[in-house]
């Protein structure tokens, strides 16, 4: 079992939601962490919540390289290294692929490519080059540790959802492509790909999304309720702790199941 206690955990997406809970427990529990975030008021708020001695933030966009590159670097400046690397930046911009209009049905409205672009960019590419830049310096400084992706229940398929919904199936595929990548270089008994997959989860972002349909999914949900950031954070340290877990997506939803209607 890995210790928390003096380890690294970089965090982008950790100025709200899961990502502020797990930055929050790496701390209780003795971390330092490294939080990426392109809210600058609630990287203020962190970090005075979290002190200045175990809590380095920075203004960073994840669709950037030079940014997550220099993300990467200062937690090897700072610390020395990388142990839990955590990309929980996100967003969502729902919307039907197509759906026709309620006043004339010939005419077909249709996500625009910038909605695509929206989502992929910030949950595909941005956690590719999180990933990629925090595994350097993971690999160069020889760090111990985990990168637990963020999938979703969305990754098998919500309707309204093409662009969130795609990039969260393809953090279901990560661990298993990275891990298979780290064995042929001999680094898998080192460093351990996972990702957890939450449901719903009462977070700012689940506040943005419109709240009768939200109303209705949490009637599915057979725990009666929404998950809370600080149940995912746990699920994510254990998975760090315990190094049995690996290559694989953990889902935490309730109990949630999605119907044909998706
Ligand atoms: N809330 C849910 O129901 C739920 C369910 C499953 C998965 N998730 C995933 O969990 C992760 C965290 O989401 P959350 O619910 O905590 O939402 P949140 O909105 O509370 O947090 C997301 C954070 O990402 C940051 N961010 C957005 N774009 C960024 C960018 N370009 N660069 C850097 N930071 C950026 C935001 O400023 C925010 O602090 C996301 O990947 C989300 O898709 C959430």
């Amino acid at each position: 079992m890995l210790e928390v206690k003096n380890k690294v955990a970089v965090i982008t997406g950790g100025a709200s939601g899961i990502g502020a809970s797990l930055a929050r427990l790496w701390v209780k529990e003795g971390g330092f962490v490294v939080i990426g975030d392109i809210n600058e008021e609630n990287l203020f708020k962190i970090k005075t919540e979290l002190g200045s001695t175990n809590c380095i933030t920075l203004k960073v966009d994840v669709r950037s390289e030079t940014d997550t590159e220099s993300l990467a670097k200062t937690a090897i400046k700072y610390f020395g290294g990388i142990n839990l690397v955590a990309p929980c930046a996100g967003v969502i911009a729902d919307m039907m692929m197509v759906s026709p209009s309620k006043e004339d049905p010939k005419k077909v409205i249709k996500m625009p490519l910038e909605t695509w672009k929206k989502v992929i960019d910030v949950n595909l590419t941005g956690v590719f080059l999180t990933v990629r830049d925090c595994l350097e310096q993971m690999i160069i400084t020889d760090s111990k540790g985990c990168i637990i992706l963020i999938s979703s229940t969305g990754s098998l398929g919500t309707a309204g959802q093409i662009n969130y919904s795609s990039s969260k199936a393809a953090m279901s595929i990560f661990p298993k492509v990275l891990t298979a990548e780290l064995m042929r270089r001999n680094l898998s008994g080192k460093i351990r790909v996972n990702a957890v997959a939450p449901g719903y989860t009462q977070t700012s972002m689940t506040e943005g999304m419109n709240q009768k349909a939200l109303e209705a999914i949490k009637e599915q949900v057979p725990i009666g309720r929404m998950i809370y950031p600080e149940e995912v954070a746990s699920l994510m340290l254990e998975i760090y702790r315990n190094e049995a877990i690996s290559g694989e997506v953990y889902f935490i939803h309730g109990g949630l199941r999605l119907g044909s209607r998706g």
